[in-house]
């Protein structure tokens, strides 16, 4: 790659925590001279950042790898990052030879040096890295500089170089930068904690993302004001369990650094994702209460209505304890929608248990859910359990959920028929002349409004609801006559 025509594709698989850090790892490679393209064809460097969450999540990666072989031929450069690069680490360049970098989540500090290798190794491959202008000699040839050791060069020669970063999961440093490259102009997230240390005996992101770790409540509220002064109003504080929060500063607890952010000038939505039930304190309800910018939505994952296999799943709450956290909620001042993640089909999981959480749906109403099929994964101790259910009835457990599941959503989208709220406007469908909006609820309301009618994308406006779909809301702009 000549440096005039640094050029990079990234395409970015799973979670928001993934979507977050390819906007991080973006602003990192522009700082570094690249130019982010559309498409692979015009890349120098295509990068995937990967998820492993499932077993599907991640084969689609290998497919994705697969279909690019020949792009090496072509001299472009095959970069994996994220979770499946963190998991498989060097087996990857077995499964897939033509890949140059592999670099996990917890090691993103160090893109730039590893970038500052790749293109050293693609002037000429067989010299000593050259040192970067205004580097001194010193500096640069010592071997105790972090970059000399980790990331490292594993093998180069004229047509391959492999570079890794993969030994930071122990870090107590989280991937902060100057140079996060947001997509949307008007909502931002902001990861207030990574890793986490919760052990769920299915889940690989313990193995992914390394030890929880927390950001200072101050460097959260600067870049949050940060954020206020660019026009951001809406920010989504991230991480796989926000609950866990621990300000390394002991200056704020979780609830009290939501309500902080809530307080920021010009921010008038604060969401955060994703909640645990074990740590969820009745504290955050009170927040709500407290802040109307706080959003009136909690996504609270049950994974299963039965204790048994809550149990099994190491969740460290039971079917009742979970049901209190509801009733937190279901006693505040605003109606706070609530959604959750389940899963079917886990080991052992009995025709009995699986109709707990049908019955736990009702019993909760949900707003919405994001509902799987168990998936044995590398290195958790589920792994251990025989995958006793087949992949069929697996298949049909998710089906008959998701229909209940559908007619609850249903049911409550219809309670909101002729309510007017305020949406924030996403943008438009011109095929249906629809505004794309979406509630303090988190819910799609598509409106119309009258030709002559302005409508900003990132405004916020009111809209009365005239129709109500399991998924989405219709409505119309309220205008004042
Ligand atoms: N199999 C199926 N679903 C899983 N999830 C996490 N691990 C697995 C697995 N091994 C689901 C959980 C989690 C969501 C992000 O993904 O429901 O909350
Ligand atoms: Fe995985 Fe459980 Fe941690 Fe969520 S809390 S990321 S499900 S281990």
């Amino acid at each position: 790659m000549a440096a005039q025509e640094k050029t990079f594709y990234l395409e970015t698989f799973g979670c928001q925590m993934n979507a977050h850090d390819s906007e991080k790892v973006v602003g990192t490679l522009i700082s570094q001279g690249y130019r982010q393209v559309p498409t692979v064809e015009e890349a120098g460097l295509v990068l995937y950042n990967t998820c492993s969450i499932r077993d599907k999540a991640e084969q689609k990666v290998f497919h994705r790898l697969a279909d690019y072989k020949k792009l090496h031929a072509a001299g472009k450069r095959l970069g994996v990052l994220g979770c499946v690069a963190q998991q498989e680490g060097e087996k990857i360049f077995e499964r897939a030879p033509h890949v140059s970098l592999v670099c996990g989540s917890a090691s993103y500090r160090n893109l730039p040096q590893m970038l500052m290798q790749l293109e050293a190794s693609t002037c000429n491959a067989t010299r000593e890295i050259p040192r970067p202008a205004g580097e001194s000699a010193g500096l640069w040839d010592d071997p105790t500089r972090e970059w000399a050791h980790n990331p490292r060069l594993a093998t180069r020669d004229s047509q391959l170089v492999r570079i890794t970063g993969l030994d930071d999961r122990e870090t107590d440093k989280c991937f902060e930068t100057e140079f996060t490259a947001r997509t949307n102009p008007h909502r931002g997230y902001i990861t207030i904690i990574e890793g986490c240390d919760k052990f769920c005996s299915y889940c690989v992101v313990p193995f992914t993302r390394g030890k929880e770790r927390s950001r200072t409540s101050d460097s959260v509220l600067a870049e949050a004001r940060h954020m206020a002064d660019l026009g951001y109003t809406e920010i989504q504080l991230l991480g796989q369990n926000v609950n866990s929060y621990r300000d390394p500063a002991g200056k704020r607890s979780f609830a009290e650094l939501l309500a902080a952010v809530g307080e920021v000038a010009g921010i008038r939505r604060v969401r955060f994702t994703t909640s645990h039930p074990r740590d969820f304190g009745r504290d955050i309800v009170k927040a709500i209460d407290a802040h109307p910018t706080l959003c009136d939505h909690v996504h609270l994952p049950v994974q299963s209505g039965s204790s048994r296999i809550l149990h099994a799943m190491q969740r460290l709450y039971d079917r009742d304890q979970y049901l209190e956290r509801i009733s937190w909620m279901k006693s505040a001042r605003r109606e706070i929608s609530i959604t959750s993640d389940i899963i079917v089909g886990f080991p052992g999981e009995t025709e009995g248990d699986f109709e707990q959480t049908l019955s736990l749906l009702e019993e909760v109403g949900y707003d919405g859910i994001f509902a799987f099929k168990y998936s044995p994964r590398p290195n958790t101790p589920s792994l251990k359990l025989d995958d006793t259910i087949p992949d069929a009835e697996k298949s049909r457990r998710l089906a008959v959920l998701l229909e209940k599941q559908r007619t609850i959503q249903q049911t409550r989208n219809r309670k909101q028929l002729g309510l007017t709220l305020e949406v924030m406007v996403e943008g438009k469908n011109e095929s249906r002349k629809q505004w794309i909006g979406r509630t303090s609820q988190n819910k799609t309301l598509n409106f119309t409004a009258p030709a002559q009618r302005d409508v900003e994308v990132g405004s916020y406006v009111p809209v009365r609801i005239t129709t109500a779909f399991p998924n989405s809301l219709v409505g119309e702009l309220w205008v004042n006559a």
